[in-house]
């Protein structure tokens, strides 16, 4: 696609990835992504915010064909999905000068060799004039790398954003009009990416609140004309407490660990409380993650394996673990043959947590009445604990 303007000095370039299905070889993208980059044309100088995916330069390169003069590249992120390509625009712009965090700048030298001496850095609300626009940058750590930052266009009143906000979703829609559509890919990426840096998330969107912003420009997925849609979106996600949901991850091997997680699954219904069940071995972990958002409870059921949980569970187990979600109280269900420590192992994985345990039902062999009066004792359990939910 050609570059479109958002604003008079503002171009939205870029690349638009639809058949990626997979980031970090971890994430699914059931809706490609994009890679976002975006030129503001001063009276004097000129700047280049975020690159695209290596892959896609030819199409950056294209559109940079109507862009003779180049002063600045602006780096708010130092991975190689919006730097990859820094190196290519250095060469083609011998004179351009990098701007970025001290943070960021040994990582530029370190992940793409990028030459030290054409990398100046900016501190935290230092400003650089393109003439009659003025650029402001705010730097945001842990945003999810430690190195990144923002970029406020004064002016414009733009704020450009890079990974914050972002949402795997190729789409050729400039801005965020389909907002359901948006808001679930928004989500999503969230879950998968910014949920681990939640505390540091909740002190960004408090800054935030100091800037009048006309329109959010992040790195992936479209536009944000109506800014309050995706900031009331992260308030709620990052801020308000778990809801009364409960995620039942598992894998059963010859259907008795499917037969529990079904009476479970209907004992909380019966109850007033929502549930979803995730299948491990042909869920979207995307949608697991999704769900991580939200939770109060989950509830891990595996069959016993070599004395322990199914390995699908221990590889969610880990991710959970490492995503850091809201959640308050944990358990695990589930059948074995003859022994073994299932239980002991899945609370260990989720250590980080510090989660509120209910005590596990595990059951030899096929569930049959006391197995399912277990089951219901554990739905009656949980319920009792989601009523102080507020
Ligand atoms: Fe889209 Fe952290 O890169």
């Amino acid at each position: 696609m050609k570059p479109r303007k958002i604003t008079e000095c503002v171009s939205f370039l870029g690349a638009q990835d639809f058949d990626r299905r997979l980031f970090d070889e971890l994430i699914p993208l059931p809706d490609g992504t994009s890679y976002n980059a975006y030129v503001v044309k001063g009276s004097e100088k000129t700047a280049l915010i975020d690159t695209v995916d290596p892959p896609k330069l030819a199409v950056l390169m294209n559109q940079l064909n109507g862009v003779e003069k180049l002063d600045y590249l602006i780096v708010q992120h130092v991975e190689q999905d919006h730097s990859g390509s820094v190196p290519a625009v250095l060469n083609r712009y011998p004179n351009v000068t990098v701007i970025t965090t001290p943070k960021a700048r040994p990582m530029l030298v370190d992940h793409l060799h990028v030459d030290p001496e054409r990398i100046v850095t900016v501190e935290d609300g230092e400003t650089l004039s393109l003439g009659d626009r003025t650029l402001e940058f705010i730097h945001a750590p842990w945003v999810h790398w430690p190195e990144t930052m923002l970029t406020y266009l004064k002016e414009e009143k733009i704020l450009f954003t890079c990974d914050f906000f972002g949402a795997h979703l190729a789409t050729t829609e400039l801005y965020a009009t389909d907002k359901a559509r948006v808001y679930e890919a928004a989500k999503r990426y969230y879950a998968e990416i910014m949920m681990p840096f939640r505390a540091m998330i909740s002190k960004h969107l408090k800054r935030l609140d100091d800037y009048e912003i006309a329109m959010i420009a992040p790195s992936h997925g479209p536009v944000y004309d109506d800014p309050a849609f995706i900031l009331g979106a992260y308030r709620h996600w990052v801020l308000d407490p778990p809801q009364n949901l409960v995620l039942i991850p598992y894998v059963s091997m010859h259907g008795s660990t499917q037969v529990m997680v079904n009476r479970l699954t209907t004992s909380l219904v019966d109850r007033g409380i929502s549930v979803k069940p995730f299948n491990l071995t042909v869920t979207d972990l995307g949608k697991l993650a999704e769900g991580l958002v939200d939770a109060s409870t989950i509830i891990f059921a595996t069959p016993t394996v070599l004395a322990g949980p199914h390995p699908g569970v221990v590889s969610a187990a880990y991710l959970i673990n490492a995503l850091r979600p809201k959640l308050k109280y944990a358990g695990v269900i589930g059948s074995y043959g003859w022994g073994g420590k299932a239980p002991e192992t899945v609370t260990g994985l989720v250590g980080t947590l510090k989660l509120d345990w209910f005590d596990p039902v595990m059951v030899k062999g096929l569930p049959g009445k006391e197995a399912f009066q277990a089951l219901d004792r554990l739905a009656e359990a949980i319920a009792m604990r989601h009523q102080s939910l507020s």
